[in-house]
């Protein structure tokens, strides 16, 4: 089994890419596979509304000059997908929401390809707006019909520069619970 992570961060290797590492640790313990797909410095932009995955149905976006294709593919082929992203203005990156966006609409132009995958979101944040953040990844795996592990606390780490998140022990502590659920669960449907 394979759980595939997209850190949505602007930071490569940042506070979001240590609270998904958080997770990878659990779910490795279990003998799943990790694997981190960093979107910071990447080529990824925003849905163009050109519609054609509705008409061309071939699991992938007629965008065809950015990593977007790429993510799909790995998205494709995981049993379990992580979307972590940091807080900005209250709601995720550009890069983490281009993402949802068009693989969510690729998603439901071919019946719903991420369908019974186990979702989770993870996020960072300084100070406050987390909650939003974490709701918008949630409403992807919603509409998607993926299944859902849960934490001890919502998914989010406090913390502004790098590395500080890992004086959030509370929030450490619900990464490494969600990793044992999201094992949990993958083992279950598997
Ligand atoms: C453009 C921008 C907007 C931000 N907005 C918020 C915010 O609304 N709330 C918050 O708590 N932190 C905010 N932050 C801080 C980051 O969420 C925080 O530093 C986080 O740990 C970054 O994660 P990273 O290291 O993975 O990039 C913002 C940072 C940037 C660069």
């Amino acid at each position: 089994m394979k759980v595939m992570a997209f850190n949505g961060s602007a930071r490569k290797d940042g506070n979001t890419a240590i609270l998904i590492r958080t997770v990878f640790s659990e779910l490795e313990k279990e003998g799943i596979e990790t694997e981190l797909f960093q979107l910071a410095g990447k080529k990824i932009r925003g849905c163009i509304a050109c519609y054609k995955c509705m008409k061309n149905k071939d699991r992938r976006c007629s965008v065809k000059k950015d990593v977007l294709n790429e993510c799909i593919e790995k998205m494709e082929t995981a049993d379990g997908i992580i979307l972590g992203s940091p807080t900005y203005f209250a709601d995720v990156s550009a890069e983490m929401k281009a993402l949802i966006d068009r693989a969510g609409f690729v998603a439901r132009a071919n019946d719903d390809m991420f369908r019974r995958k186990v979702g989770a979101a993870v996020v960072a944040m300084r100070r406050g707006g987390a909650i939003h953040a974490f709701d918008t990844i949630n409403h992807l795996f919603f509409i998607s019909q993926m299944i859902i592990p849960a934490s001890t606390y919502w998914n989010m780490g406090i913390g502004r520069d790098i590395g500080a998140v890992e004086q959030d022990e509370e929030g450490l502590l619900t990464m490494r619970v969600l990793g044992q659920n999201m094992a949990w669960l993958l083992k279950k449907l598997h």
